[in-house]
């Protein structure tokens, strides 16, 4: 048992059994790979926070490879840096500003390297970023990076640089991203941009600006091409996933999130399809009954609660109350299956969040039991609906408090999931090595936790059957059963 219970730290740093949501929500960086296609100049890119970013340096990546740069790994010998920055919480924002003055002592040896401050905390802070971090050259806000030449135009010019427009229509549809952050086996496919919600605690609206939904067609284009590579799942990536509304410009094709789904699914039976975030006011039965209908939309749903109590959600202005949430989940298990995976995220040590309201959140989670959970302080963030309508009243020692208080529970939950799982067949997807041993492979099974097993005769990119034999907190420890043989071929 003692074991088990390991300090979220421990987990932290044992990285390989987290999934890539795991890693964006403890703020782990992703760094470029090495690509040598004869370009002559390196750019050497580093990204922070969710999966947008991480699909977002993808993109760019794209653009500066046409513009004549291939990527390194090692900063040392970039020519240009970038830094994609995330703005979420105060911390996320204080890891960028530590960067930067590591990356100074760079500029200070090499003055021709030029360092551009790219996403959310470029779009926060504008040229004012400019004034503060004087080693930076680019600012560029996450809806002007087409205009990347034209920057570095400027910055090769020894000029500075800023573009924070946002966009309302940008999507990058037509860009194909150089998979940055790939295995060859799961991939991430952008499907909308920004945030209408205005959630009273959250900066992403002011970063992301309004939503808008990507041609549905390019969408699927996207996802074929990472079939016909050999790519095994896909994660469709959006704020609100259950908001994606796509019509062509005469109305004659109209799109839902659960259409477009359906449309993802059919692609070929060998491609997982998982998607995030879905918000709890916008989920409808007709997503539910999709993922139900299809056997290789995974079963498990990213179903962020952020408070069990109804006052304080009103207040986060999430437009849902704790029943609402109940039922949705109710809906899911009736609907998909008891056993469909649901994960979520919590804030604890909102403003004026009482003791009897956060222990509201804390028997939420005792009712649901959610498979695993991001949880988190309130950090108040400068220009959001919070910061100008309520105090932040809680003392820092008091949400700490919370949040230990919600990450044990939620950690037993997770052992209970996991111990759930035991002595059953789960589908794996092989993704790659394990990190401890290089006789073992790693995977997920649908319901989204990781399983670790001797590597037999599969291969990564194999869909194999695993007899689950042990568990710790986070992974699923077994043995293949079979290798299941792939079935298909795609279809248009
Ligand atoms: N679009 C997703 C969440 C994106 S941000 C959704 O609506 O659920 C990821 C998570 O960060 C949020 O779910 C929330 O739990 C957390 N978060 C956002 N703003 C925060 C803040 N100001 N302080 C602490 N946590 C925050
Ligand atoms: Fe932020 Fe709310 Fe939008 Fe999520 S839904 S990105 S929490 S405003
Ligand atoms: Fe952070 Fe921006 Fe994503 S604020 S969480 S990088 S949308």
């Amino acid at each position: 048992m003692q074991k088990e219970f390991i300090k979220m730290e421990d987990r932290i740093n044992h990285k390989e059994s987290m999934t890539a949501e795991e890693k964006a929500a403890c703020d782990l960086p992703r760094i470029s790979l090495e690509q040598n296609t004869g370009n002559k100049r390196k750019l050497y890119i580093e990204s922070y926070g969710c999966q947008m970013n991480f699909s977002d340096s993808e993109i760019v990546t794209s653009i500066m490879h046409k513009n004549g740069f291939d990527t390194t790994n090692s900063m040392e010998l970039a020519d240009v840096i970038f830094i994609n920055t995330c703005s979420i919480r105060e911390n996320a924002e204080q890891k960028v500003r530590n960067r930067l003055a590591q990356f100074n002592a760079l500029k200070k040896r090499k003055r021709s390297l030029t360092i551009g401050v790219l996403g959310c905390m470029a779009e926060r802070l504008k040229a004012k970023f400019l004034e503060e971090e004087k080693i930076v050259d680019l600012v560029i806000g996450p809806d002007a990076y087409r205009d990347l030449p034209n920057l570095m135009a400027e910055a090769d010019e020894g000029n500075k640089a800023v573009n924070v427009f946002l966009s309302k229509e940008e999507t990058y549809a037509d860009i194909s991203p150089v998979r940055l952050n790939s295995n060859g086996v799961s991939a991430f496919v952008s499907i909308m941009r920004g945030c209408d919600n205005m959630c009273s605690f959250c900066v992403v609206p002011f970063t992301r600006g309004r939503e808008r939904s990507r041609d549905p067609h390019s969408i699927i284009k996207e996802t074929i091409e990472l079939v016909e590579q050999g790519y095994k799942e896909v994660t469709l990536l959006g704020q609100n996933v259950d908001s994606y509304k796509w019509q062509s410009e005469d109305g004659s094709e109209k799109v839902n999130f659960a259409q477009l789904l359906e449309k993802v699914a059919l692609i070929s039976p060998d491609l997982r399809v998982r998607f995030s975030t879905s918000h709890p006011k916008d989920i409808t039965d007709e997503v539910l009954y999709t993922i139900k209908k299809y056997e290789n939309i995974c079963n498990y749903i990213h179903l962020p609660v952020q408070s069990g109590n109804s006052r304080v959600l009103d207040l986060m202005n999430r437009t849902y109350t704790r029943e609402w949430y109940l039922d949705r989940v109710k809906a899911i298990r009736n609907i998909i299956g008891e056993d469909c995976g649901i994960s979520s995220d919590m804030i604890t040590g909102f403003c004026t969040e009482t003791e009897e309201e956060h222990q509201e959140t804390l028997s939420l989670m005792e009712e649901v039991k959610f498979h695993f959970a991001y949880m988190f302080a309130y950090s108040e963030r400068p220009g959001t609906l919070a910061q100008k309508k309520y105090a932040d009243d809680i003392p820092e020692e008091t949400k700490m408090r919370r949040l230990n208080e919600v990450i044990n529970l939620q950690q037993e939950h997770s052992l209970y999931r996991n111990k759930e799982a035991l002595g059953k067949v789960h589908k794996v997807l092989v993704e790659g090595e394990s990190k401890k041993s290089n006789l073992e492979y790693k995977g997920r099974n649908s319901e989204n936790t990781v399983v670790v097993f001797p590597k037999g005769d599969c291969k990564m990119g194999d869909y194999v059957n695993v007899l689950v034999t042990d568990c710790s907190l986070a992974t699923l420890f077994g043995e293949i059963i079979e290798i299941i043989p792939s079935s298909t071929k795609i279809s248009n």
